[in-house]
């Protein structure tokens, strides 16, 4: 595999892309064509892929590249590394598919992208690759099928999943806690042992990752952001009680004092130095936190649910997908790629090299995915990936995620009440969805 590092988005990059996507005449009709004049996968023709995600701390992608290239001789990936955090790769695809570019071929979305993608006409429908390949979709959590559904059609393939999780230092901790407030008081009175520096970690920053930190807090004193009938009920007094326990944790003595420029990547990092008792994050911090060529703590890492607030512990559901770019000039060899991936090998190599967890149901029975990390051979585990809460599934979620991010960011630096955000998630989300 070779790792292509450049990112997608520059000035240049985009005035090139628009100016060839004119003078090519691309129309409407065209995309999903291409597919009919394409090379064979099982030809000898060399084609290279380019694969876009982002930033894989763990090093499975190229595991999962190698294993694919070995398989497929006449099929090259080169991987474009993207940004990590979610939000800034969105509007880094957007850019590319809404010129049309045909220079990323296979790409992983977050499970929040599918719909949008879809109607946005940026990815190929995967119902004819699934139908002739016979892919049995029963196999796949039934949650993570739906996020890549969209109109009847099937988008994207599910690659893994993600619920948010308590991560502790097992040397330190001897009941882990059970609710928020027991949280709080062990970060508090924990903080220091064993040269730690904080007592917990989370995800504050302005980006889709305070949303999943935000829906675990709301979800957990009862309250909710939109309801089955997609009215908004976020102004409620369980979404204020929940916003404030986050504003006691951000303000609090044992978070560091940059929290609110926290994303998993300098939680993974504080906590792998062996900075912090307790680490909010998702499911691959278990692979990266336990492995001893670049972490501090590996073998004395446990998890557990995440604390309950009134109304019980709840995770956000969280995830990847794999999808094809509608331009992709290799849509068959792409098929082959994203199959891979999503299918029985591919998400082996996931679980067991990068930490994450499968969205087939039976590799949880596989004994060498149980033994490669912490939480997948816990059952509480799979419990916690069926009932994660999804986020509020709507075709305007970026602008829906984009006001919550600025209120809670506002109610988290202090600049507002937790009252005040709440009200302002109302009217604002309210407003978003009559337009
Ligand atoms: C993880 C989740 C993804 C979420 C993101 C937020 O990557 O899998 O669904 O949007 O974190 O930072």
């Amino acid at each position: 595999m070779k790792v292509k590092k450049k990112l997608f988005g520059g000035f240049w990059i985009l005035l090139l892309v628009v100016i060839l996507a004119a003078c090519s005449g691309d129309s409407e009709a065209d995309g999903n064509d291409k597919e009919s004049d394409d090379s064979d996968s099982n030809s000898d023709e060399q084609v290279t892929l380019t694969y876009a995600r982002g930033v894989d701390t763990t090093g499975a992608t190229e595991v999962l590249a190698e294993a694919f290239e070995k398989e497929h001789p006449n099929i090259k990936i080169e991987f474009q590394e993207m940004p990590s955090d979610s939000g800034e790769q969105h509007d880094q695809y957007v850019t590319a598919f809404s010129a049309k570019s045909a220079e990323i071929d296979v790409f992983d979305a977050d499970v929040i992208w599918p719909a949008e993608f879809a109607q946005a006409d940026y990815a190929l429908d995967l119902d004819r690759f699934i139908e002739a390949d016979d892919i049995d979709m029963d196999a796949y959590f039934e949650g993570t099928v739906k996020a890549g559904n969209f109109k009847g059609k099937q988008w994207a393939m599910p690659k893994f999943t993600d619920a948010g999780v308590l991560f502790y230092r097992t040397d330190i901790v001897d009941d882990p806690p059970e609710t928020w407030d027991e949280l709080i008081e062990q970060a508090d009175e924990l903080k220091g042992e064993k040269d730690t520096e904080f007592g917990y970690l989370m995800q504050a920053s302005q980006y889709e990752g305070l949303i999943t930190n935000a829906v675990e807090y709301i979800g957990a004193y009862g309250g909710a952001v939109l309801d089955e009938d997609e009215n908004v009920v976020v102004d409620s007094p369980e979404t204020v009680k929940a916003i404030e326990k986050m504003q006691e944790i951000v303000g609090s003595d044992f978070v560091p004092s940059n929290i609110l420029n926290f994303t998993e990547i300098e939680t993974e990092s504080a906590f792998i130095e062996g900075n912090a008792v307790f680490a909010r994050n998702w499911p691959y911090l278990q692979a990266s936190s336990n492995d001893e060529d670049k972490s501090k703590v590996a073998g004395n890492v446990g998890f557990t649910t995440l604390p309950a607030g009134d109304d019980g512990s709840a995770s956000a559901l969280g995830g990847w997908m794999s999808m094809i770019n509608r331009y992709s000039e290799h849509p068959e060899e792409a098929w082959e790629f994203v199959k891979f991936m999503t299918g029985p090998e591919g998400q082996k190599i996931t679980a067991v090299d990068g930490g994450s967890a499968p969205t087939l149901v039976d590799l949880y029975d596989d004994e060498e995915v149980q033994d490669a990390g912490v939480t997948f051979s816990e059952p509480d585990f799979v419990e916690v990936l069926e009932n994660a809460i999804p986020r509020p599934v709507s075709p305007i979620y970026p602008e829906i995620s984009d006001i919550m991010q600025i209120e809670l960011s506002k109610a988290l630096t202090g600049d507002i009440t937790a009252e005040e955000a709440a009200g302002n998630m109302q009217t604002k989300i309210e407003d978003a969805m009559e337009d």
